[in-house]
Order: structure tokens, then sequence, then C-alpha cells
């Protein structure tokens, strides 16, 4: 059989080759003499698996889609706190380069501008870090969001600092209301290196599912930042990524993303995959335009957008019977599916309907594949209020679901593995060991 995501890129490829309008940025010589006809595709899934289409070997540089793991990278390395006093999370509506600070505190609105960026360069790694060592923080950082290791475009570098003068121009303002320590220029400098990391669009799909994949990268299994990280990294990448265009990119595509001017563009849906496109003009917002329309495209043709509602899950609760009669009888709540908070809710309910003289009650979770942490403690407080209750409470998980099923105080459950074995008791764990 012919690998049906390759050809489906493949072709989606095709729809937008034609369209040859925008221009490759200009104001770094060594990126207006791109070849503007570049076009690749990949999605890189959790699995580990890359699909591809187009130019997808191809070294370009990474610039701003370094921006958000940086942003990891710092609120990893020192924390929420100190990133978050040095660097606001709101939309600043304003071009990517755009001299904006706060008018009171002169922090940057967000670390997706360049202001926002170049302050949060200077705070990856540890404080007391040389202005080289902070480079190459940032460097193996974005390796490892890769799987594989990056190197620098010292040509590329070079031409963007002969040109630098708006960023020197953001760094002193920076330096000016003390957001920034250390020497503005040096600061630049680092950041421009930052920009100027080779990446090919594999290796930017990588990076995206990265955070897709909650901070672990799908090659090397390497937990690269925290979940807590990764949450706040996508939040800013939503509402910011796109600069002045992210109001249009929240409602037509819907993915976290981050763009850049050498003409990259990647998106990281949460639990999915990340997806990376190449094509080196941009519009008037300094984005890919093919990457755009390469994007509005995914997200229609696979609902792919974060705020598709999913349709509606099978009941959780599968069947609501008893078993045997007599004092041997038992109430079987079967459920069924990935539970969360609003699966829960549904048990909770059909838990509330039971009668006292139910009295021995199983919960079966031998068809469920997933709990998470909001519903195993609700259902373990079921387990608890049906034991303070006067109910035998049963939980039947063969795969261990839930893995350590303490009910709490004055809770106690039977654990077994069999529904049918309801009478021969394999093991019993409880908080409380009420009788
Ligand atoms: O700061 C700059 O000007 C660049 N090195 C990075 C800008 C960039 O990629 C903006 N994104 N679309």
């Amino acid at each position: 059989m012919r690998p049906i995501i390759p050809d489906y890129l493949a072709e989606v490829l095709g729809d937008v080759e034609s369209d040859t309008s925008g221009a490759p940025a200009e104001y770094i010589p060594e990126l207006a003499a791109a070849e503007p006809e570049r076009l690749g595709a990949a999605f890189a899934m959790l699995g580990g698996e890359i699909y591809g289409a187009g130019d997808i070997d191809i070294e370009f540089t990474i610039q701003s889609i370094s921006k958000p793991f940086a942003y990891a990278l710092a609120l990893s390395d020192r924390g929420f706190s100190p990133v978050l006093a040095k660097v606001g999370v709101e939309p600043s509506g304003e071009a990517f380069n755009e001299i904006s600070l706060d008018s009171k505190t002169g922090r940057p609105l967000n670390p997706m501008i360049n202001a926002g960026a170049i302050t949060v360069h200077s705070l990856t790694g540890a404080e007391d870090l040389t202005p080289a060592e902070r480079v190459e923080r940032a460097l193996q950082g974005l390796s490892a969001f890769a799987g594989r290791q990056l190197r620098i475009d010292e040509a590329v570098c070079a031409s963007e600092m002969e040109n630098a003068h708006r960023n020197l121009a953001i760094a002193h303002m920076l330096r000016s209301h003390d957001v920034l320590t250390e020497d503005p220029g040096s600061v630049v400098d680092g950041y421009v290196r930052q920009c100027s990391v080779l990446v090919t669009t594999r290796d930017l799909a990588m990076m995206a599912a990265t955070l897709a994949n909650r901070g672990k990268n799908p090659l090397s299994g390497e937990q690269v930042v925290s979940e807590a990280v990764v949450r706040q990294v996508l939040s800013v990448m939503f509402s910011c990524g796109m600069y002045d265009a992210a109001g249009d990119w929240a409602t037509q595509v819907g993915i976290p993303a981050k763009s850049g001017v050498a003409g990259g563009l990647i998106g990281a849906l949460p639990g999915q995959l990340g997806i990376a496109t190449f094509s080196p003009r941009l519009d008037g917002h300094g984005n890919s335009v093919r990457g755009v329309s390469l994007f509005e495209r995914f997200s229609s043709d696979m609902g792919l957008h974060v705020m598709e509602v999913p349709a509606a899950s099978r009941a959780i609760v599968r069947s609501n019977h008893v078993v045997g009669h007599g004092p041997e009888a038992l109430r079987v709540l079967q459920l069924q599916g990935g539970i969360g908070f609003a699966g829960a809710e549904r048990i909770v309910q059909e838990a509330e309907s039971i009668s006292p003289s139910d009295i021995r009650v199983a919960l079966d979770l031998t068809r469920v594949h997933s709990i998470d942490d909001v519903a195993r403690r609700m259902l373990l407080e079921v387990a608890r209020r049906l034991t303070l209750n006067g109910h035998d409470v049963y939980l039947v998980d063969p795969e261990s679901v839930i893995p350590d099923p303490k009910p709490g105080d004055g809770g106690r459950v039977t654990l077994l593995d069999d529904v049918n074995r309801a009478a021969s008791h394999t093991a019993t764990v409880g908080g409380g060991q009420t009788g």
C-alpha cells in the first residue's frame, strides 16, 4: 500500500505551489538571497514517525521559531516567577520588531516579540553564565527539542548583526528600564546567534512534536522541559505566536504556532502531533505566505482546530446491572473508554442512584483505557462514600489503570482482576480499613 499521509502532503503542497506572492525577508541580506521556490511540509507524530513531502531536509535558520523554545528553557532554568517578572504574556497586536514595552514597568508584553525574546535570551541558563555559555545553553536546549545536535549558521548571523540596529535599540531600551542587566550588545549578539541555528522542516516538526508530547521528545525519549512549562509555552504561542495576525490565526487555524522570517512555520497540537512547513516568501506580518495557506488547509481538512468540540464519546457507563442474587448479588457499574472530569461526573450520578439494599457494588474498569487525575480522585471518593454508606466496594482493574487505589478516610475497596471473581477476594486495600 502506498503511504497515505505523504501522498496527502504532496497533494496539498501542489495546491499552494503556484502562489508566488510575498517576498523573502530583505532586512537580513543572507535571507534575501534564499531560494524562494523551496517548499516542504512535515508531520511528526508522538510515536516518533515523521511524514513529509517536498524540501523537508533542506537547512535554513530557525529565526523567531527559536523564541518559544528559548522561553521554555528560561522557564525551566530560572523558574516561572523571575521570567514572568521580566516578560509579560499579553498579545501586543503589533509587529514582531516593534519597540513596545509596558509604559510603566518597561516590561516587554510577551516573549514572542523581539523585545520579549531578547530578554528571554538573557534568562536562559544560570544567572552567572558568560554570553558564550548562554548561547551554548540555548543551542543545546534547541538540539534537545530537535533530538539531534544543531549548529549555528555564522554567515546568516554575521549578516543580521550588520543590520541589527533595531534590535540593539530595543535592547538599550530594555537596559534603561533594568529589564536587561547585562551589556545590550552582547545580549543581542546571543539572541541573533540563537535565531541563526540551522534546522530542517523535519527538525522543526520534531521540535513541535516535543511540545505536543508534554515536553518529551518522541524520538530520543528525553524529557526536555516539564509539562507545566509546555502548557505556558503553548498558551503564549496560541495568543501571541503569529504577532499582529494572531487573532486571524486563532480563529482560522486554531493551532498554537510560531513563524520565522527564514520561512519556517510550526504548529503543536497538544496530544496529537507537531507540524512544520517551509517556504521563504513572507507576508506583511513576517509569516510565510504558503506556510499560512498550508496550515489553513491542514486545520480544515483534518479538524485540527484546538477549539473543535470532539464528537460525543461513547457512554462512560457501559452498563449498570446486577449479577447473582440474594446476599451474593453484586451491583456492577461497567465503565469504558478514557475517563476525565465529565465522564467521572456521569459515574458519580450513577453511583448516587445505587439503592442501599445493593450491598455489594463493583466498579468495573476492565474496558477503561485511561483515567486522568481528577477522574481517579472522584472515583476513589465514590468508593469511599459508598463504603461509608454501608456498601462493600469492589474495584475490578485488571490493567491497573488506577495503580494505587486508596480511597482515603473510612473508605475501603477490594481489588479484583475479574468481575466474576467477586466472591473470592484477591486483595484488600483501604484508608480507614473499616469493616
Ligand atoms: O529578530 C529578528 O529580527 C530575527 N532574527 C527574527 C525575526 C523573526 O523571525 C520574526 N518572525 N517572523
